[in-house]
């Protein structure tokens, strides 16, 4: 049930026929709906969660572009929040036995129906999204939830969002193509830089609502940026714990080479369909230069700079 194509309604009937629209980067196309790019079978799940979805205070929410370390954070606050239930060293840790995906649903990919996940956890509810700020369900603009904010920089992500579109099918031919549609901000949940934009100001004016973090940043100094992350949501590190290293132990269940190496995330698929080891591909910062061209590579920072302008958001 999850994921499948649902009964379109005639309001997003309606609404589709009445957006701007352009191919999608695999067949089929994406529609702008409130400034940002969706294909048609996700327009009605969005359109769903807005008109039904009811945020609550204790609500945690992990906000990402696909690609952008979705797969990295959920695993770390969902061991975070249970960590006094579950031992981070612990072989028996649910996050040894099922993908990360598995424990932390998404919100606007959850049928609103009784199988729901999202809405049938206890609190508090670990709940993911890809949607932009602008839109957010009412009931969570208006709740005082904690959003965690996940971005990378723009190179890897266009990178990282191609192999996840063609890894299975390779091809170079559409290579160009996408790169220009990435480039226009058309692609699953873009622009890039008006999403990373919006909850950048947000957690500027919010700093208690958003926390904002890179990919680049988590690799750099995981540890303190962990610390940061168990505060922010209200399960901050005790000393006792620190004297037993807990940080570390978390870091090291989470880490790339530890989930990617599980037989849970090395085979078999997701209820969505997709492939589990295809949340797993090198977790490196800088892959684009090996791939990119100069010429690509400074056509995405201009665009950085220009969009980004003076808001304090760099990449
Ligand atoms: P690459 O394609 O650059 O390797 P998402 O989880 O949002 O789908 O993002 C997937 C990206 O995060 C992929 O990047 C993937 O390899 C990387 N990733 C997945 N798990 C990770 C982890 N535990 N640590 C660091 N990066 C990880």
């Amino acid at each position: 049930k999850y994921l499948q194509e649902e009964e379109v309604s005639e309001e997003c009937r309606e609404l589709i026929s009445s957006l701007p629209t352009e191919k999608d980067w695999v067949p089929g196309n994406l529609y702008q709906y409130q400034g940002f790019w969706h294909p048609s079978k996700y327009l009605q799940k969005i359109l769903t969660c807005q008109n039904q979805f009811q945020a609550r205070a204790s609500d945690i929410f992990l906000v990402t572009l696909p690609k952008s370390g979705t797969t990295w954070l959920k695993a770390m606050v969902f061991a975070l929040v249970n960590r006094t239930t579950y031992d981070p060293k612990s072989t028996q840790h649910p996050l040894v036995s099922n993908n990360p995906h598995e424990l932390f649903p998404f919100l606007e990919f959850e049928p609103r129906n009784d199988d729901n996940q999202v809405d049938s956890s206890p609190p508090p509810r670990l709940i993911a999204t890809h949607l932009p700020l602008v839109s957010l369900p009412e009931s969570v603009k208006k709740s005082a939830c904690k959003l965690v904010y996940l971005c990378r920089n723009p190179k890897d992500n266009f990178l990282s969002l191609w192999h996840w579109h063609f890894s299975n099918n390779p091809t170079t031919e559409k290579w160009e193509e996408t790169f220009e549609k990435f480039s226009r901000g058309v692609n699953l949940y873009g622009p890039f830089w008006d999403h990373a934009l919006g909850y950048w100001k947000q957690s500027l004016e919010n700093p208690e609502r958003v926390l904002f973090f890179k990919y680049e940043e988590l690799k750099e100094d995981p540890g303190n940026h962990l610390r940061k992350l168990a505060e922010f949501i209200g399960f901050p590190i005790s000393k006792e714990e620190e004297s037993f290293n807990v940080v570390d132990q978390i870091l090291e269940l989470c880490s790339f080479d530890h989930l990617s190496n599980l037989e849970v995330n090395r085979t078999g698929k997701l209820l969505s369909g997709h492939n589990k080891s295809s949340f797993f591909r090198r977790g490196e910062v800088g892959d684009w230069k090996n791939h990119l061209t100069p010429k690509m590579a400074q056509k995405l920072d201009e665009i950085t700079k220009e969009k980004l302008g003076a808001s304090g958001l760099t990449f």
